[in-house]
């Protein structure tokens, strides 16, 4: 590999100049600078990221700290924070914290020893140990406090509350999402308050979890406890899927026997037969807004907007029943 003296010597400068060049920091004159340019481009030389992050203090690189990437829902997100960072100069470290403490606390320390400029993060117990850096705190979003951008969970209650109540509810269960996660309560309470300004009675299931592994004990022990069940607002799309997939197994059909409402939009949702009907969020955005937010921090530039809260929207499809005046 070329290194920096190799370029020094072909362009006839010293190796001082050459990093001045590279780092643009200090004078380097036109002529010099020509010379430099010329040299690297023959040598094809590129210098050392790890020996020029040491110099600046701060490497090109962001970490991004994700709950769980086999829910399509951050691989969606992980894409909008990797455009961005990318049309702003910098390479994207992925964490994968499969909801487990321990390998959250390894990759923060990760990102550290790599002089990452900052950190996104939609783990949302970690935002004090990212302190030292600057950070950005995405979708899982329980204050104020720290740079942010979410969509809006209370919105995304109501609307699947309002779809299920307008469609000739019968007996409704609302599935709580893991209750350790903030978005779970905020969407929890749009949906109650809707079916109760309805006075439609409902019943709450709670699971553990927004991961496939949990998915089909929780589908299993819904029509257990509840088998007459008539509608379903789920607490996730995975959850959802799951759900039809058990119902179609007991010979339920769908929606006329049960009507199903997920949430997020994942990919598969409008693949599944019949189709199923969910809570889009802007999970690219959140991503991609996120970003923004971060690079600007790491530039000294200005935020105009410290905390964002996107919109979400319903995706009407098969998995509901038609209005009562439909
Ligand atoms: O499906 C995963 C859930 O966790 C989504 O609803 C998303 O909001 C994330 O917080």
């Amino acid at each position: 590999m070329k290194t920096i003296k190799d370029v020094a010597n072909l362009a006839g400068v010293s190796v001082a100049t050459v990093s001045r060049a590279l780092n643009k920091s200090g004078y380097v004159s036109d002529k010099s600078r020509q010379k430099v340019e010329a040299a690297i481009k023959e040598l094809d030389f590129y210098p050392n990221e790890v020996a020029r992050s040491l110099f600046q203090k701060k490497s090109k690189l962001i970490g991004l700290l994700l709950p769980d990437i086999s829910n399509p829902f951050f691989p969606l997100v992980a894409k909008g924070v990797e455009d961005k960072v990318n049309e702003r100069g910098y390479n994207l470290i992925l964490g994968n914290v499969q909801e487990n403490p321990l390998k959250e606390s390894e990759y923060i320390r990760t990102f550290a020893q790599n002089n990452v400029a900052g950190v996104l993060s939609a783990v949302e117990s970690n935002s004090t140990k990212l302190k030292n850096m600057p950070f950005v705190m995405l979708d899982r979003v329980t204050s104020d406090k720290e740079y942010s951008v979410h969509s809006d969970d209370y919105q995304g209650g109501i609307l699947a509350a309002t779809a299920i109540s307008e469609r000739k509810p019968g007996l409704v269960v609302v599935m709580v999402g893991p209750r350790t996660v903030s978005n779970s309560l905020v969407r929890l309470a749009g949906s109650v308050k809707l079916l109760e300004e309805n006075k439609l009675t409902y019943h709450l299931f709670e699971t553990e979890s927004f991961q496939f592994d949990s998915a089909q004990e929780s589908a299993h022990r819904l029509f257990e406890m509840f088998p007459n069940v008539s509608s379903i607002i789920a607490s996730n799309d995975i959850h959802a899927l799951t759900i039809m997939r058990e119902a179609i197994r007991r010979g339920l059909t769908i929606p006329e026997d049960l009507q199903v409402i997920g949430y997020d939009d994942n990919p598969y949702s409008k693949l599944m037969y019949p189709s199923l009907s969910t809570i889009a969020q802007p999970a690219y955005q959140i991503g991609y807004k996120g970003a923004e937010i971060l690079c600007n921090r790491i530039e000294g530039l200005k935020v105009v907007e410290k905390n964002i809260q996107l919109p979400v929207k319903i995706e009407i499809r098969e998995s509901l029943r038609k209005k009562e005046y439909e």
